[in-house]
């Protein structure tokens, strides 16, 4: 069957249209030929990456090599999802130039459909850059992980009147500079509605309430696979940590036990050629 490739004015067009856009990370092969196959409408190569699969302690040390190979894994599988590679931690906050030389590479070796960065007014010139040179650009406000420590750490943004306010200038600014959606995280969900309701560009929520356009979750917290921590706006649909544990203690104790592999998992030969080796 032939799928048609998700493309960026059908995504924009969701926020009139619906219906409402889903959106999930994936950072490798298997990941993102299952998120795919499920029909999701945008796979998002994280910087969540640095945290989910590399073990690292948080998304700063996440390297644009690293972003670059991940992102190669899941397009050279996927066929429907717009596919969003992260810029990582200093790859666009240097200079507007150089933040689109990185953006070429996440389009060119990675072949990305579009990149996404943090921050708001204060990047809208590098989002501008970025688009001016024809690459699609995803913004990102509220919590920005990348710089959480100046942000006082993983807290909800926007909780004041005059950050509330802030939020949507930074949503305006990153419309007026081009971008075609722009991630909401961890913002309440009044202020989410209000931030929606004022640009005509999709909003995609993560722990932004149920008024925005569309949502997105790290797929590795949805599914139960991360356990360091779970954020209050991760719904866990399975928990396969646990299945893949009874899974590996089962395989461990068949080992010891001899009763892996059986028969069917074995190779025979000619009985001739076998008396041959035994002679
Ligand atoms: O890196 C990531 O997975 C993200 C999502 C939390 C939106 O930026």
């Amino acid at each position: 069957m032939t799928v048609q490739k998700k493309t960026i004015p059908e995504i924009k067009a969701r926020k009139e249209n619906g219906p409402k856009i889903s959106m999930l990370t994936a950072y490798d092969y298997p990941w993102a030929l299952l998120v795919d196959r499920a029909g999701i409408d945008m796979i998002l190569v994280g910087d969540s990456l640095g945290m989910v699969v590399l073990g690292y302690p948080d998304t700063i040390s996440v390297t644009m090599d690293e972003m670059i190979h991940h992102t190669k894994a899941v397009t050279g599988v996927v066929r429907g999802a717009l596919v969003v590679g992260d810029m990582p931690f200093g790859s666009y906050n240097v200079s507007a130039e150089k933040a689109v030389e990185n953006a070429n590479r996440f389009m060119k070796e990675a072949k990305a459909d579009a990149v996404k960065l943090e921050g708001g007014k204060s990047m809208a010139h590098v989002v501008e850059a970025i688009v001016g040179a024809g690459i699609p650009v995803q913004g990102h406000i509220g919590l920005t992980p990348q710089t959480a420590s100046a942000l006082g750490g993983f807290k909800v943004q926007g909780k004041s009147a005059e950050a509330a306010k802030a939020l949507i200038e930074d949503a305006k600014a990153l419309e007026d500079a081009g971008c075609f959606s722009i991630v909401l995280e961890a913002i309440p969900a009044p202020i989410a509605a209000m931030i929606t309701e004022s640009i005509s560009i999709p909003t995609i929520g993560i722990g932004a309430g149920k008024d925005c356009d569309g949502q997105v979750l790290v797929t590795h917290d949805m599914v139960g696979l991360f356990d360091r921590f779970t954020p209050k706006f991760v719904k866990q649909y399975a928990k396969i940590s646990e299945t893949i544990s009874s899974a590996i203690a089962e395989y461990k104790e068949e080992v010891e036990n001899g009763s892996f592999p059986e028969e069917k998992h074995s190779f025979t030969m000619q009985a001739e050629e076998l008396d041959k080796v035994e002679k």
